[in-house]
């Protein structure tokens, strides 16, 4: 390098650590692509306490249920409108025979979870229960079929009793409480084909993937998405043959990316965490980026027009397993710093909406990066359930194009920008702009602009605390909740604000 660039690299460097502000200008005239609801869907395997305690109960319950679905949790879930939800699994799903869960629960089988635990499983939530679900949530149904240990042929009588209006399966279904067929958008061709899904390779997967796709026939009129099982983390081979040996044979793929500060043998604490773990871990969640402009590009190859869903069915952050609890059950406590991976993973997937149109977090109830926690009869909601409460209006809305500068925040090797930002505009024409300021010590100013608007009004929400793994807990269920943001000020057409040290912040520009 000449000492000349090397000057002005130094002059580059030196400019970006002084800066000590931010900006952030919103192209309100150049709509971008739609923000698909179902990028804020959940993911509930049977896996610990994900189905039993933490959804189902059974009618005999003491705890309030509805026909065994625990209210408490079905209240809060529908405060936050779940979009969409993906069940059984998984590698649950990899072994899931689903006609053990349907007719009368006292003669279903009792099975060995032998992924999660080793513990019995009484397939008393089948599939009525889990269809019956998202229909009280008012969510879609994503089910993820056994491409693992099941056949095709028990896949598309999966699909037939599902969806069909007529024949034995169907009469089966009515008999066991169902006369309607249900509506099933999503189905998955498997889960994780390359690991417990069967250990495949790409190649191979693409072909099995090709075949069972091939039986998956619902009824005239009715459109089924057949989500195929896509790469883990930076796999660009398993999407490159996937989309050209196999996609005219699915409608969208999915990506599973986990947030871990360590490693997969030694993950780290979720709670009780230095600063460098902090830092380690946003910048490993920030890494999504990179996957998903280059599994996006690959897709592009082979579908320019962008017919195929790049769905990351499962993401968030995984943890040691929470002292005590059995390893098996993925048990993790919820902190500020799961609120901050919540936030950046949604700005990420609202950047990347052109072809990110899904997103399922790992998981719904008691298990990984939950949104809420049940213990007996109580429940606490998660710093991460509160972040999708606050990013609600972004469903179904535009995403708008920005220009952000941003001060760097570093610690030790790891350095990412302070400031993450989406911004989209909403079916009324209000612009919301979701925001986090990753830096635990410093405020950020910010100055918003917006391109041919001028704002009139300003409001908002916040999610901040003192301490980096400020957390709820049974015992103090609301230590972290969103508070109304009034840091903001219009000024000469700007607005003006200061987010404060590690916050999450939604607002809404009239
Ligand atoms: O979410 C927990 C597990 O992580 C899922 O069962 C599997 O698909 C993934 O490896």
């Amino acid at each position: 390098m000449s000492s000349r660039a090397l000057f002005t690299l130094f002059c580059l460097a030196a400019n970006l650590s002084a800066q000590s502000s931010a900006t952030l200008t919103i192209r309100t005239t150049e709509p971008g692509p739609k923000v698909q609801r179902q990028i804020f869907g959940q993911f509930a395997e049977h896996l610990g306490f994900g189905i039993y305690g933490g959804i189902w109960v059974g009618e005999d319950s003491k705890i309030p249920n509805t026909r065994g679905y625990r209210n408490d949790v079905l209240n809060a879930l529908k405060r936050i409108h779940v979009p969409v939800v993906r069940w059984p699994g998984g590698c649950f799903a990899d072994e899931y025979n689903w006609r053990e869960g349907v007719g009368p629960r006292s003669k279903r089988p009792v099975k060995i979870n032998t992924h999660w635990g080793g513990v019995t499983e009484p397939n008393s939530f089948g599939t009525h229960e889990f269809m019956d679900f998202a229909e009280l949530l008012g969510a879609e149904a994503y089910v993820s079929g056994n491409v693992g240990n099941g056949s095709p042929r028990e896949m598309a009588e999966w699909v037939e009793y599902l969806t069909s209006p007529a024949g034995s399966l169907a009469d089966e279904r009515k008999a066991n409480g169902r006369p309607n067929p249900w509506q099933l958008p999503f189905f998955g061709l498997g889960n994780e084909l390359w690991g417990c899904g069967g250990n495949m390779r790409a190649e191979y997967a693409a072909d099995v993937t090709r075949r069972y796709s091939t039986f998956i026939k619902p009824p005239k009129g009715v459109k089924v998405m057949k989500m195929a099982s896509g790469p883990t983390d930076s796999d660009y081979h398993w999407t490159e043959v996937m989309m050209r040996d196999a996609s005219r044979h699915f409608d969208g793929i999915g990506l599973h990316y986990y947030t871990l500060p360590g490693n997969w043998k030694v993950k780290g604490p979720a709670y009780g965490f230095d600063e460098t773990a902090w830092a380690k871990t946003l910048a490993a969640t920030l890494r999504l980026d990179d996957y998903l402009t280059r599994h996006s590009a690959i897709m592009d190859k082979y579908d320019p027009p962008k017919r195929l869903w790049l769905g990351v069915d499962e993401w968030g952050s995984w943890y040691d397993p929470e002292p005590g609890s059995n390893p098996g059950f993925l048990q993790q406590q919820n902190t500020l710093r799961d609120a901050l991976i919540a936030a950046l993973n949604i700005n990420l997937f609202v950047k990347h909406a052109a072809r990110v149109k899904m997103a399922n977090i790992a998981q719904m109830i008691n298990v990984l990066q939950a949104m809420i926690f049940t213990r007996d009869d109580r429940m606490v909601l998660t710093p991460t359930y509160h972040v999708f409460d606050m990013f609600q209006g972004f469903m179904d809305s535009t995403s708008l194009p920005h220009t952000l500068q941003s001060p760097w925040y570093s610690k030790d090797q790891f350095v990412l920008p302070a400031l993450s930002a989406s911004t989209v505009q909403d079916a009324s024409g209000k612009i919301l702009t979701g925001l986090a300021n990753t830096d635990p010590n410093r405020p950020l100013p910010l100055t918003i602009s917006l391109n041919g608007r001028t704002p009139k009004s300003l409001s908002g929400s916040i999610l901040s605390a003192s301490a980096m793994d400020a957390r709820n807990t049974f015992e103090q269920p609301s230590a972290l909740a969103p508070a109304p943001f009034t840091g903001g000020k219009i000024e000469a057409g700007s607005i003006r604000l200061t987010l404060p040290p590690k916050s999450v912040v939604v607002l809404t520009i009239e």
